[in-house]
């Protein structure tokens, strides 16, 4: 027999555990599960495999800017973008729709089912072209102008564009930018880091240990479309698509931190 307080220890180490198995509530049973149906937005019967409608172990795209990424991507082109509402206040350079954003937009957008896939699961379904996996349960997502943002993106946060009115290069070196450092002061500086030599920035949440890199922080994304590796603010910078863990009753799943009090937006903006 445990002790009542030896049992409460013991309870309170259990509440510990599942506090800490609840924080890593995952992809499977979520909205980005297409198995369950759960979504309102169909599920099919045909497959129990969970990622395979974003990835592949073998055959993948290597030309998507995801890993092993198993769905065809929208044409760049084909999107309208934030800058051409040409607002005062907006003082990064914008790039062509790319990134991590193309992958999400190859559902949100609308344009393709939402089980089209190059390597369908089991064995001999692999396709370039793409086939769905389902077509009697999942079809386009359905709901504009969320959860389908369409391919006119004038009213959606921005994406593709420089973080904090650019300014920041490779030169600034690893930890946290010089102040300064940026062309728009009403940012929190961000982090850098070199994995395998290339550079990555995050912009450090309230969550999480301070000055590392962690899915609870404002990921920013490299990119080279501007002559030089330079952070970007994707879907994912706001987004983990894997976690709907920091989903709270009225707010939305897939947050890198809850929105209350709008930390996600204090996050990145001094506002
Ligand atoms: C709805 C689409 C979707 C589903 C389903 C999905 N992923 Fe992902 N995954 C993505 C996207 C988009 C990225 C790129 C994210 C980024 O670069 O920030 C990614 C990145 C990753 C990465 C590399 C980056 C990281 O976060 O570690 C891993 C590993 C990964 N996914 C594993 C999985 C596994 C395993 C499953 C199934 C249990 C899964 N994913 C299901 C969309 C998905
Ligand atoms: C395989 C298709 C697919 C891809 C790829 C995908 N999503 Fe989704 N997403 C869905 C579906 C289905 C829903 C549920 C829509 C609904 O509730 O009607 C959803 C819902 C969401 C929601 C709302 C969750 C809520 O609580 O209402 C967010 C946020 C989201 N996705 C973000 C992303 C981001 C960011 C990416 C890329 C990193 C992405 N998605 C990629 C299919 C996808
Ligand atoms: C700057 C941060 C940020 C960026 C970038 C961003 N989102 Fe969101 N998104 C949010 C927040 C915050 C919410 C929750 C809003 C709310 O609670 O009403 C949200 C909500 C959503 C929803 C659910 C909307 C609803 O009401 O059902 C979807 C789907 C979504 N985002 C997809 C995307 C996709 C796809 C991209 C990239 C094209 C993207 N987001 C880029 C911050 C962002
Ligand atoms: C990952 C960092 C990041 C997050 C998180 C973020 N933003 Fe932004 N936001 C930016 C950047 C970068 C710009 C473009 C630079 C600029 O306009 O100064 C921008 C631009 C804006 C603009 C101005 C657009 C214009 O036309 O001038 C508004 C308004 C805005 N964000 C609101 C929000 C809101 C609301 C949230 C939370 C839901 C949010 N942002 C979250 C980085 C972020």
């Amino acid at each position: 027999m445990l002790s009542p307080i030896r049992s409460s220890i013991f309870l309170a180490g259990c509440s510990l555990l599942l506090a800490g198995l609840a924080v890593q509530a995952q992809v499977v049973g979520s909205q980005h599960d297409l198995t369950t149906g759960g979504t309102g937005q169909g599920g099919t019967a045909l497959t129990d495999q969970v990622c395979v409608f974003c990835h592949t172990p073998h055959g993948s795209d290597t030309t998507a800017p995801v890993p092993l990424w198993n769905k065809l991507l929208g044409d760049p082109g084909a999107y309208q973008r934030y800058s051409t509402l040409a607002t005062p206040s907006f003082d990064s350079t914008e790039a062509p729709v790319g990134s991590v954003s193309l992958a999400c937009l190859s559902c949100h957008d609308g344009t393709q089912a939402m089980d089209v896939v190059i390597n369908g699961p089991g064995s001999g379904n692999y396709n370039p072209l793409g086939a769905q996996i389902d077509p009697g349960a999942i079809g386009v997502m359905l709901g504009a102008p969320v959860p389908v943002l369409g391919t006119d993106l004038t009213n959606d946060h921005p994406i593709s564009m420089q973080y904090g009115g650019g300014g920041l290069t490779v030169a600034d070196g690893p930890g946290q930018a010089p102040a300064g450092a940026l062309g728009d002061p009403d940012f929190n500086l961000p982090f850098m880091a070199l994995i395998n030599g290339q550079p990555i920035w995050w912009v450090d949440s309230a969550a999480g240990n301070p000055g590392v890199r962690e899915r609870s922080d404002m990921l920013l994304y490299t990119r080279n479309d501007l002559g030089q590796q330079e952070p970007f603010v994707e879907c994912g910078s706001c987004h983990d698509p894997h976690n709907s863990s920091t989903q709270v009753v009225g707010q939305v799943a897939f947050l890198r931190v809850s929105n209350a009090a709008s930390a996600v937006c204090t996050a990145c903006h001094i506002k």
